[in-house]
């Protein structure tokens, strides 16, 4: 199993356990994360489920592609380490990965 921190803004944590090769969006979701709104079901069109990596995290997450990009640029509460978590695929090289979920996914 994959270990995921999520950070809500009020600084309270939850980490759940995710299966290898689910969507990170897909695990939160399953665990009732509060934030992770995710309207499109993981298209990469709703840009409604946004994190925030921790520093130490964003090289093995990877880079946003161009249409993630357009995606977060819809939104004014701008973050460096900000991706669409339908877009990060989970990995036991993932396991501690901790994100935090922004204010508004709107
Ligand atoms: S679930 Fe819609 S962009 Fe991620």
């Amino acid at each position: 199993m994959v270990k995921v921190t999520f950070v809500q803004p009020d600084g309270s944590e939850e980490t759940i356990d995710a299966a290898p090769g689910q969507s990170m969006m897909e695990a939160a979701q399953a665990s009732g994360i509060r934030g992770i709104v995710a309207d499109c079901g993981g298209n990469c069109s709703c840009g409604t489920c946004r994190v925030f990596v921790a520093p130490e995290w964003r090289a093995r997450t990877g880079t946003a592609s161009e249409l993630e990009l357009d995606m977060l640029e819809m939104h004014e509460e701008r973050q460096d380490g900000e991706r669409l978590c339908c877009q990060i695929t989970l990995a036991d090289d993932l396991t501690g990965v901790r994100v935090a979920v922004p204010k508004s996914q709107f």
